[in-house]
């Protein structure tokens, strides 16, 4: 570990482990829990798969039907909350996010790099949510039309570090990222 009181080098650990989650389908960090804000207010909860950390940009991407009920939640409420937890690393890591919703030509690159039998997760039928008749009562057509990329332009980081003393930190895109320790 390098020196636990540096602040700097404790985001650059968090962007690290995020960055792996995209290159590393086995690490934790690879399915985050991606929550928003309903429509009435409700808060939703799910597990998605990392597709790009950017630590310069601030920015991580994740990718979606545009007919799931997420994406109803951020057209009215584009912000989203991320939460990972490693448990090798002792490391919780919580993100908060203004969402861009990204389709069409933006997404022709991303759609072309998705290997054809992953691509049927966008595009099922009936639509995510819906009630069927029967346990396999779908079908689950490529549809271009409906993959869209969730670009998280990161405003804010919470750090909490489990060890023999826990450190925690909060970060904020608001102040350059300089970070602030806190009490865990
Ligand atoms: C391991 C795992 C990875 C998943 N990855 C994604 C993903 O990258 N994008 C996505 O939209 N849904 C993903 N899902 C499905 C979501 O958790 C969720 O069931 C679906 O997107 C509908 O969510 P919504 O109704 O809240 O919009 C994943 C589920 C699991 C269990």
């Amino acid at each position: 570990m390098s020196d636990p009181g540096d602040l700097r080098a404790f985001l650059a650990e968090a962007w690290q482990h995020l960055r792996r989650g995209v290159a590393d389908a086995k690490s934790p960090a690879r399915y985050p829990v991606f929550a928003t804000v309903s429509p009435d207010g409700t808060p939703e909860a799910r597990t998605v798969a990392l597709r790009r950390a950017d630590p310069q940009a601030g920015v991580l991407e994740v990718h979606t039907d545009t007919r799931t009920p997420k994406v109803t939640a951020l057209r009215a409420t584009p912000v989203a909350a991320l939460h990972v937890w490693l448990p090798r690393a002792r490391l919780q890591i919580r993100v908060t996010a203004q969402v861009e919703i990204l389709t069409g030509d933006a997404v022709s690159d991303s759609w072309n790099q998705i290997p054809p039998a992953s691509r049927v997760s966008y595009g099922t039928e009936p639509l995510p949510g819906q009630p069927i008749d029967s346990v396999h009562a779908y079908d689950k057509p490529p549809n271009r039309d409906r993959f869209a990329v969730l670009r998280c332009h990161v405003s804010a980081i919470d750090l909490v570090h489990l060890y023999t003393v826990h450190r925690r930190a909060g970060y904020a895109r608001a102040d350059g990222w300089a970070g602030q320790w806190r009490a865990p």
